[in-house]
C-alpha cells in the first residue's frame, strides 16, 4: 500500500507544553495512527479515551490548527497544507452569533464556491435535516438558541459543504436523549449521502459514549493518557443498514462491554512532567 491510500497519518507525534519553570508537560508520546481510504464508502472512526489523554488535539493537528511538537501529520499522503479543506464541528458552540441561522450555514456554501441561487435551498435542507427550521431566521446565540440547538447548527454548517474529511469533537455531548439519538440516524444517512457525492467521506468523531462509538464507528480507536497515544484499534463487524434495533444484537452488547473493559484498563493519569528541559 501506498501512502496516497492513507486519509490521515500521524507518525511518532508528540506533545508538549514547558512551562515558565523549564518543566516539560508531555501530553502526547510516540503516537501513530494510520486511516486508510476505503473508496466508494469512507469510513466512520470513532475515537474514544480518558479525558485530558488528546482527543481534541488529535483532531486539531488533523484540522490544521495545531502543530504536533514532534513528528509528522500526512493528509492524502502529503504534509498537512492550510488549504486541505476539512469539515470540523468543536467541542464548544462555534457559531458566528452576528448571523442568523440560515446565514451560518449559507456561509459555508459561500466559501466553498457554490453559486448564490443554489445556495439557500440547499442550506435549508440541512436545517431542515437538523431539526432547525423554526429557527433558521434567528441569531445562532445563545440563549436565543439552547445550547443543543446551537450545536446543531455546527452540524449544518460542517455538513452543507459535502466535506471529505470531517471532524467532529464530541458533537451530541449537549443534546438530550432523544434529540441525540435521532441525530445519529441522522448523521449516519448524511454519511451515506456523502459518498455518492464525494466516492468516500471519512468521519473521525470524539465521543465519550462507547454504545454511540459501537452504533456509528466502522472502527474504534481507545487513546490512553500518560503518555496519551492509540492504546487499541477494533473493526467494528455490524450490518450496514443499521437501525437502533441493532443495539439489542448479542454482537453489539459483546463490543460495548468489551471497549469498557479495556477503557478500564488503559493508563488513565494525566500527562506525568518529565525531566526533559
Ligand atoms: N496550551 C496548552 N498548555 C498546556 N497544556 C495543554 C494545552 N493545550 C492542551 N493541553 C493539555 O493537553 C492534554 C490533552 O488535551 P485535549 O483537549 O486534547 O484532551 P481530550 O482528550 O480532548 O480531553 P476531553 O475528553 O476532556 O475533551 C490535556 O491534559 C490538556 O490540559
Ligand atoms: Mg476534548
Amino acid at each position: 500500500m501506498t501512502a496516497t491510500n492513507n486519509v490521515i497519518e500521524l507518525k511518532n507525534v508528540s506533545q508538549w507544553y514547558t512551562r515558565d519553570n523549564g518543566q516539560r508537560t508531555v501530553v502526547i508520546e510516540g503516537l501513530d495512527l494510520t486511516i486508510e481510504d476505503v473508496p466508494k464508502k469512507g469510513q466512520f472512526i470513532c475515537l474514544l479515551g480518558p479525558s485530558g489523554c488528546g482527543k481534541s488535539t488529535v483532531l486539531r493537528y488533523v484540522a490544521g490548527l495545531q502543530k504536533p511538537s514532534e513528528g509528522q501529520v500526512l493528509l492524502y499522503g502529503k504534509p498537512r497544507k492550510p488549504e486541505d479543506h476539512v469539515g470540523m464541528v468543536f467541542q464548544q458552540y462555534s457559531s458566528f452569533p452576528w448571523l442568523t441561522v440560515l446565514d451560518n450555514v449559507t456561509l459555508a456554501l459561500a466559501i466553498k464556491g457554490v453559486p448564490k441561487n443554489e445556495r439557500k435551498e440547499k442550506a435549508m435542507s440541512y436545517i431542515q435535516a437538523c431539526e432547525l427550521e423554526e429557527h433558521a431566521d434567528k441569531y445562532a446565540q445563545y440563549p436565543i438558541l439552547s445550547g443543543g440547538q446551537l450545536q446543531r447548527v455546527a452540524i449544518a454548517r460542517s455538513l452543507v459543504s459535502n466535506p471529505n474529511l470531517l471532524l467532529m469533537d464530541e458533537p451530541f455531548g449537549a443534546l438530550d436523549v432523544n434529540t441525540r439519538l435521532k441525530m445519529q440516524d441522522m448523521l449516519l444517512a448524511i454519511w451515506e449521502r456523502l459518498w455518492h457525492i464525494n466516492d468516500a467521506t471519512t468521519v473521525v468523531f470524539v465521543t465519550h459514549d462507547i454504545p454511540e462509538a459501537v452504533y456509528l464507528g466502522t472502527d474504534i480507536y481507545i487513546m490512553q493518557s500518560d503518555p496519551g497515544r492509540i492504546a487499541h484499534h477494533l473493526v467494528i463487524d455490524l450490518p450496514f443498514d443499521k437501525t437502533r434495533q441493532v443495539k439489542r444484537d448479542p454482537r453489539f452488547v459483546q463490543y460495548v462491554y468489551n471497549i469498557e473493559d479495556m477503557m478500564m484498563n488503559v493508563p488513565q493519569k494525566r500527562g506525568a512532567e518529565s525531566a526533559k528541559k
